[in-house]
């Protein structure tokens, strides 16, 4: 079956928090109890500005989840960005930029194209003037698809206080 694309509101993303939460698991291989910890960072981002988000389903299961928002000064994820950033390069970014949060879609479906449309269509209902994103900073298949689809490269080996991981922050004008 090809998986149909709804756009949701708060609500129906806030109703289905442990689907969203599910697919992340699967998709980044990590444990479902530690996906379902962060509740709580969704739950903040519920109440963001310009929050879009755009599910795949097949049925009523969820197979694909992206979503983001219109991020700003004051927000710890904008702000650790913001200050690995130079200034000039931060004004062209972020001064009004939609950051895209989450986009998962479920081992079996990957490459299948269901990314793109997904990211496709969270991005068109946007009025920002750029989109950014982190991702981690390895060859990954999400590096793949991210170059793909036309991301430039801003900052390398980005580090958030408390996570070893290192990431890459990711731009693309709207
Ligand atoms: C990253 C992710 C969302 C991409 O979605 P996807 O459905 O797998 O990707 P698509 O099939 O839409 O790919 C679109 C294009 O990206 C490129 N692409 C995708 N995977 C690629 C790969 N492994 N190598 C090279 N290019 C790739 C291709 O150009 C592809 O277009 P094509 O099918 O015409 O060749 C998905 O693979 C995923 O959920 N991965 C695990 C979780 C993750 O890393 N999320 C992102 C965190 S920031």
């Amino acid at each position: 079956m090809i998986p149909v694309l709804q756009e949701w509101g708060r609500a129906q993303l806030a109703a289905r928090v442990d689907d969203v939460l599910d697919v992340y698991a699967e998709a980044m291989d990590v444990a479902r109890s530690a996906a379902r910890s962060r509740r709580a960072v969704v739950a903040a981002h519920l109440e963001r500005d310009g929050l879009r988000a755009v599910g795949a389903l097949d049925g009523d299961r969820l197979v694909g989840i992206a979503y983001g928002y219109r991020g700003g000064p004051g927000q710890w994820w904008h702000d650790q960005v913001r200050a690995a950033m130079d200034p000039s390069l931060a004004a062209i970014w972020l001064d009004d930029p939609f950051e895209v949060c989450e986009l998962h879609v479920r081992p079996p479906l990957q490459g299948t194209g269901l990314g793109r449309d997904l990211l496709t269509a969270l991005l068109e209902g946007t009025a920002a003037r750029t989109a950014v994103l982190t991702t981690p900073d390895r060859e990954t298949r999400a590096r793949a698809f991210y170059r793909a689809g036309g991301w430039t490269d801003l900052v390398l080996g980005l580090t958030f206080p408390g996570d070893p991981r290192s990431f890459a922050v990711l731009g693309l004008p709207l």
